[in-house]
């Protein structure tokens, strides 16, 4: 069916901030639209995120631009298109930008393009999104694989202003049979969690991701009382439910050192990967996202060279999402797993591009939301579609977070 007019506009994400919105009217008159998140602990190699810089707006923070390029120039390549033929708009609209990371038109208006029209597509044809999502990754849609939710129970880094430097802490039920038992478990730990933290007279209050956020005065901590939480909701640690952390390194690297100011430690590579072995060794601890620097390959290929084998060691800033970044991360055996983000790189084609080969060496996805999320679910459906077993959307609070939740249980009902 062919898109008879797109237009966007602003709307706000989970911290206030302007984001786009985007929506597709087709021919047939079916409308969809669909709306971009927003990162803080963004890498220094994703796509450019086009910002006004406009002072007397939102800070600065304001996306008319983008959202004028969307109207204007995009419209005018985009309109007249088959909706299906998701590679060919993103491609016309990567052509029109021009730039290696789409900073002439903004990833976050071509994004919002080319997610809304996955979702128009999949209305078109009278089909549930995660459906015509698979039939994009070419996949069974016969037989569907629901994801194991990485919960962000802990926000620490830039996510949570005072509390630890490791940015996130997050159980994974990898024992649950289905989606409900995992989302009932986690949250389910997540308020026995709760009341530890109140016991102990620390803050219950959330972060960005809706996990908690005290000053625990250690990096360590958060794992010894996610233990106990998961003890407390009779779980059995290791084997129902496990831990995930997302370092998020880039953040405390500082002049060639890791600066973990709660330990008042400095470590080198070495030194903080011996630290990662120590945490394996003593709590359930299954995955180390972005446990390095976004530049320090070393330290990345040090820990797959160590525990490469026991954990999921997992390249978020390191990838950004890029096809490049991932060869290079393939050729030097720098990580088992990628962090994927729709809007590291700006569109759905190059993601599933990513995925696919990732996918094709044996490298582990882990579909990610953003700290700055949207009402949108499109993530779970993505997840679903894509079969790549993993997604990570944050904490059992905030309703940016839980809504996707909500739509991969309605998903798995549906699918019975
Ligand atoms: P961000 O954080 O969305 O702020 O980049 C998420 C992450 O680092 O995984
Ligand atoms: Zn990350």
């Amino acid at each position: 069916m062919k898109i008879a007019k797109i237009f966007a506009q602003e709307v706000l994400d989970s911290r206030g901030n302007p984001t786009v919105e985007c929506s597709v009217v087709l021919e047939n008159d079916i409308k969809a639209s669909a709306i971009v998140p927003s990162g803080a602990s963004t890498g220094t190699y994703e796509a450019v995120e086009l910002r006004d810089g406009d002072m007397d707006r939102y800070l600065g923070k304001g996306v008319l631009k983008a959202i004028e390029n969307v109207n204007t120039k995009i419209a005018e390549v985009v309109v007249g298109m088959d909706v299906e033929d998701q590679r060919e708009i993103d491609q016309a609209m990567i052509a029109l930008d021009g730039s290696s990371d789409k900073s002439n038109l903004g990833a976050n208006a071509i994004l919002s393009v080319s997610m809304a029209c996955v979702r128009a597509a999949s209305l078109s044809q009278g089909i549930p999104m995660y459906e015509y999502v698979a039939t994009l990754f070419g996949n069974s849609t016969d037989e569907y694989e629901m994801p194991v939710p990485m919960i962000n129970v802990l926000n620490g880094g830039r996510h949570a202003n005072g509390a630890s430097d490791i940015q996130e802490y997050m159980f994974m039920p990898v024992g649950a049979s289905n989606i409900e038992e995992a989302v009932r478990w986690g949250s389910e730990c997540f308020h026995h969690l709760g009341n530890i933290l109140k016991e102990m007279d620390f803050s219950t209050t959330v972060g960005d991701e809706g996990g908690y956020a005290p000053s625990l005065g250690s990096n360590e901590k958060p794992l010894e009382l996610m233990v106990q939480a998961i003890k407390k909701a009779n779980l059995k640690a290791g084997e129902d439910m496990c831990i995930g952390i997302d370092a998020a390194a880039n953040e405390f690297f500082e002049e060639g050192k890791y600066e973990l100011k709660a330990d008042s430690m400095s470590l080198s590579s070495e030194e903080l990967c011996s630290m990662y072995m120590e945490w394996v060794e003593r709590y359930p601890l299954i995955l180390i996202e972005d446990g390095f620097g976004e530049d320090d390959w070393d330290g990345f290929v040090l820990l797959e060279k160590r525990l490469g084998e026991r954990i999921m060691n997992v390249g978020d800033d390191l990838y950004v999402t890029s096809i490049e970044r991932l060869e290079r991360g393939i050729k030097e055996e720098a990580t088992n797993s990628i962090l994927i983000k729709l809007n590291q790189i700006g569109s759905v084609t190059e993601t599933i591009e990513v995925m696919k080969r990732a996918s094709e060496v044996g490298m582990k996805c882990m579909v990610s939301h953003r700290s700055g999320e949207t009402e949108d679910t499109f993530l779970a459906d993505f997840v679903v579609g894509a079969g790549t077993g993993f997604i990570k959307t944050g904490s059992m609070s905030r309703s940016e977070r839980v809504g996707k939740y909500n739509r991969l249980m309605r998903i798995e009902r549906e699918l019975g």
